[in-house]
């Protein structure tokens, strides 16, 4: 059983009080939140079977979902992965910040198998921030998927972390608001070829002019090897509903700049990712939106369309798993 008392530290206030404390419970192979570019993250020690396993344990996540290592950059990535020459140029461009790369596994890497699920690839990041000088400091990657119960709204912020992981995690470093607000990018080089595991962060378009050519489609193969990628993921407990031109009383509303929607009644709950239309504001609200507007009142939250291009490809694909059939 996992019952602690959840404290909460400032880093913007209390810089090396929330460092210290972190490294302390880090050592102690405890898992803590800690913000990131991207969303909240629960960090525990890479190497430890007892961090790892608390990990699942807290997030409630199936054990063949892997988790991404975090790194303070790419000396680091090399000591426990094999790094090809594409995605060592993409490091170079990108880290740190919200770009992961899965890569061949060394053997005898000190990671333990619990963290990459049995499989002989792991997922590398380069976080920014004082996440990434407490990788630094604690010498060894750490593990962190986002600080939420598995298939939940990611947290962007402390409150977010606390109302989901309150009691289970001894440590929250509130950072503020996280300034991207959707998970990294997800990459595998295979054979000089760019796949995308997941849109994020760094958006498609950034990637194809380094490389100046284009990703190619993703194969059912790669799909097994990343079974998280599957399922449905990032669902508040209200449905969703998307690409809504008309709204209806038993349902909340999440707008997209400044399209016309029909409203067949009075809509409790409406707010807008983004008045201007602009698509790194709307990644940024995205999860905290969701959240404010599943409330127990509502049946559905009515999603106005996204576009497609730049952050958009990412807030349509957690918008797309959020709408997916529930188990
Ligand atoms: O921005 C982010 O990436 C955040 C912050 C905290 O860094 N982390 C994050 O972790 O989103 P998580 O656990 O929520 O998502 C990691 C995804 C999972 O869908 C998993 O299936 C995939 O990465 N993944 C991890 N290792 C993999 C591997 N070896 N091969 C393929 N996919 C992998
Ligand atoms: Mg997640």
């Amino acid at each position: 059983m996992i019952n602690h008392e959840t404290k909460i530290l400032n880093s913007i206030e209390n810089y090396d009080q929330s460092f210290h404390c972190a490294l302390a419970f880090l050592k102690a192979e405890y898992p803590i939140a800690l913000p990131t570019e991207t969303v909240y993250g629960l960090a525990g020690d890479a190497t430890s079977e007892k961090a790892i396993s608390l990990i699942y344990q807290i997030k409630n996540r199936p054990r063949f979902n892997p988790l991404i290592a975090h790194v303070d950059g790419i000396e680091m990535a090399e000591k426990y992965c094999i790094i090809d020459p594409l995605s060592r140029q993409l490091m170079e461009i990108f880290w740190p910040g919200p770009l992961s790369f899965v890569l061949p596994l060394r053997i005898n890497s000190k990671i333990n198998h619990l963290a990459s699920a049995g499989l002989k690839t792991l997922a590398v990041r380069c976080p920014c921030g004082i996440f990434k000088n407490i990788i630094s400091h604690f010498g060894k990657p750490l593990v962190a998927p986002s600080a939420n119960q598995s298939g939940r709204l990611s947290p962007t912020n402390a409150q977010a972390v606390y109302d989901d992981l309150k009691g289970k995690v001894p440590l929250i470093i509130n950072g503020g608001s996280c300034v991207i607000g959707v998970e990294s990018t997800i990459i595998k080089i295979l054979e000089n070829k760019a796949i995308m595991l997941r849109p994020g962060g760094v958006t498609r378009d950034e990637i194809e002019s380094i490389l100046n050519e284009s990703f190619i489609e993703n194969s059912n193969i790669l799909n097994i090897e990343s079974p998280g990628q599957l399922t449905s993921h990032y669902a508040p407990a209200a449905k969703i509903r998307l690409n809504a031109h008309e709204v209806f009383p038993n349902e909340s509303l999440l707008l997209f700049g400044k399209q016309n929607i029909q409203k067949h009644g009075k809509i409790p709950y409406i707010l807008n990712l983004s008045e201007s239309g602009n698509l790194n504001e709307a990644a940024l609200h995205l999860f905290s939106h969701l959240k404010r507007l599943d409330q127990p009142s509502i049946e559905r939250i009515a999603v106005q369309t996204i576009p497609n291009i730049g952050l958009g490809e990412a807030i349509n694909d957690r918008l797309a798993r959020a709408a997916a059939p529930r188990s």
